[in-house]
């Protein structure tokens, strides 16, 4: 098992009478690219603020990188690269004068942000507060990519991004990935993350709802096949092969939640004239939705 950058133990966080964190237990390995998703006001800007030492938690224990932040100071921040998810850019500066000085603070080379403002068609002679609010966005992720850092801990970082901007963007995590850096980001959406994350992590109400490698989320939800066959089906035989979960059959059209392997399925298929075959993983979007919502029916 590799070395965990990011654990929280029992993490609340309380706004007045807000329990925007209830006892988050989170773990988050070296090397990973980590997808932290939940709807609106689910936490995730604030426990990325609290690994950050920009909000102090009620309750539990943090570790970034084997420290707690808040006495990690600037020495553990200069190892991080954090895009927040309200940036506050100095309107006055031009976008390269900026990022220079920003580098001087974070103690990496000048310049080396150069290349990511260049990939991301970023103009460094423009003034920070006449940009759009996605090339602001751009300005944010320059900065937070420039020094290399171990540990990437990005707030919705394709908000405002155009699609094709978006796809740069997972290009950069691709090789900070390879690089052996360790990427920790947030998104409402997980299909926007679902080429890139290896870990997903599902947040609702401050509480994880689940947390495990993409490939397990994957395989948890199944596989719908889709089968037409010359006469129909008898789905009861159908639902008692094995990895069958349910079976609906409709005319000569039968559709079949399958886990695990087809074989079963497909050696039964055999015995008929099969017209047509279609095997589709269900939708990951909806499945986390449902996800969410599970949840909620849970707590009543
Ligand atoms: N400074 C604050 N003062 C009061 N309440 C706050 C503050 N910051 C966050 N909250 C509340 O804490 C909860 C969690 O907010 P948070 O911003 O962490 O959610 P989020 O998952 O990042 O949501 P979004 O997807 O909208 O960015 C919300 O109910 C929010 O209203
Ligand atoms: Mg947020």
């Amino acid at each position: 098992m590799s070395e965990v950058v990011i654990e929280t133990e029992g993490l609340s966080k309380d706004f007045g009478p807000t329990h925007a964190l209830q006892g988050l237990d989170l773990t988050v390995r070296a090397g990973d690219v980590f997808g932290f998703i939940g709807p609106n006001g689910a936490g995730k800007s604030t426990t990325m603020r609290i690994l950050m030492d920009v909000l102090r938690p009620t309750s539990g224990t943090v570790r970034v990188l084997g420290t707690d932040p808040r006495t990690g100071g600037g020495r553990l921040r200069a190892r991080i690269g954090y895009l927040p998810g309200e940036l506050a850019l100095d309107g006055r500066s031009e976008v390269g004068s900026w990022l220079d000085y920003q580098a001087r603070l974070h103690g990496a080379a000048p310049g080396a942000w150069r290349p990511y403002a260049e990939r991301l068609g970023l103009d460094p002679g423009r003034r920070i507060g006449k940009l759009s609010r996605g090339n602001k966005q751009k300005v944010g992720l320059a900065r937070a990519f420039a020094h290399s850092p171990e540990l990437l801990v990005l707030d919705e970082p394709t908000g405002g991004l155009d699609p094709l901007m978006q796809q740069e963007f997972l290009v950069m995590v691709r090789e900070a990935r390879a690089a052996g850096q360790t990427i920790f980001l947030s998104s409402h959406i997980l299909s926007e993350l679902e080429h890139v994350a290896e870990t997903v992590g599902v947040l609702r109400q401050g509480r994880l709802v689940t947390s495990a490698p993409l490939t397990e989320l994957r395989d948890r939800l199944g596989t719908t096949v889709t089968v037409e066959t010359e006469h129909p089906l008898d789905p009861a035989p159908v639902g008692r092969l094995e990895g069958v979960e349910e079976v609906h059959a409709d005319g000569t059209v039968l559709t079949v939640d399958l886990h695990g392997s087809p074989d079963a399925l497909l050696k039964h298929l055999a015995a008929h004239h099969v017209v047509h075959l279609r095997a589709e993983a269900p939708d990951l979007e909806t499945s986390v939705l449902r996800l969410y919502h599970d949840d909620e029916e849970a707590d009543r």
